[in-house]
């Protein structure tokens, strides 16, 4: 089986799966937390090297108050929960997005998990937290233009290499493969710079129901894919 890269996941589907069971919402984000554990367990024993979950998008903060707050607290609680695991497997927590308008407490343990799995090399686990793509490419262009302000690089240096390295991905490789759960067939926003080449699979599942065997059966998917990157089948070499 080919083992993406990098895989990233449009987690959707938590308040659907919730209301079929005439559960408060907030009982399927929670039941999408343990989902969050098991999909970063099999990433992290099958060998995926980077794995990019959209937990909360810029749009999400127009949700009702109380949901945004147990969503923030599920989030805080996670981490904490989750250091040991990360720091045993050597998981780096990365994070894309808007950090600073998180609340304090929340940003706080962010930024200390970030410092204690700086040094992790097995996996990256990104969240994309107060993420939304086309603001985080406005503030990567705002960056590359304050450059050229200052006379630290001139217009035509500005190349796709220097745009994808200023974005909050940077130290990121594209992802070969994402998958968005619940049937919805969208991209909501997210890394729509970095999604050019990559392959889709849209799953049924709501993501309190995404468990080892469909990530399993994704890859399986994804395996079967040729990816051409706009070229003819008979000039791509065929991928492990
Ligand atoms: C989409 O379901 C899910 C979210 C907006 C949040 C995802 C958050 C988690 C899985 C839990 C916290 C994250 C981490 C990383 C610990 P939805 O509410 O949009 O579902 P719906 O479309 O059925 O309403």
């Amino acid at each position: 089986m080919r083992i993406p890269q990098h895989l990233a996941i449009i987690m959707d589907g938590n308040g659907r799966w919730a209301e079929q069971r005439r559960l408060p919402r907030i009982a399927g984000h929670r039941r999408g937390v343990e989902a969050v554990h098991e999909i970063v367990t099999v990433c992290r024993e099958i060998g995926v090297g980077n794995l990019t979950l959209y937990a909360f998008s810029s749009e999400n903060w127009g949700r009702p108050d109380d949901e945004v707050s147990a969503l923030m607290s599920l989030l805080s609680h996670y981490l904490r929960g989750e250091l040991k695991t990360m720091l045993d497997n050597r998981i780096r927590l990365n994070v894309i997005g808007q950090i600073d308008r998180l609340p304090a407490n929340v940003a706080a343990v962010l930024r200390e998990t970030i410092a204690k799995t700086a040094d992790n090399s097995e996996m990256t686990l990104t969240l994309a937290l107060s993420y939304g793509a086309r603001d985080e490419i406005v503030r990567t262009v705002r960056k590359l233009a304050n450059k050229v302000a200052v006379g630290e690089i001139t217009p035509e240096d500005i190349d796709e290499t220097m745009l994808s390295a200023a974005l909050d991905t940077g130290m990121l490789p594209d992802p070969d493969l994402l998958i968005r759960t619940s049937g919805e067939m969208r991209i909501s926003n997210f890394l729509l710079w970095q999604l050019a080449y990559t392959e889709l699979i849209f799953s049924d599942l709501f993501w309190p129901d995404f468990d080892r065997k469909a990530l399993l059966d994704c890859l399986k998917e994804f395996s079967c894919r040729q990816r051409r990157f706009g070229l003819t089948g008979a000039q791509v070499k065929p991928e492990k």
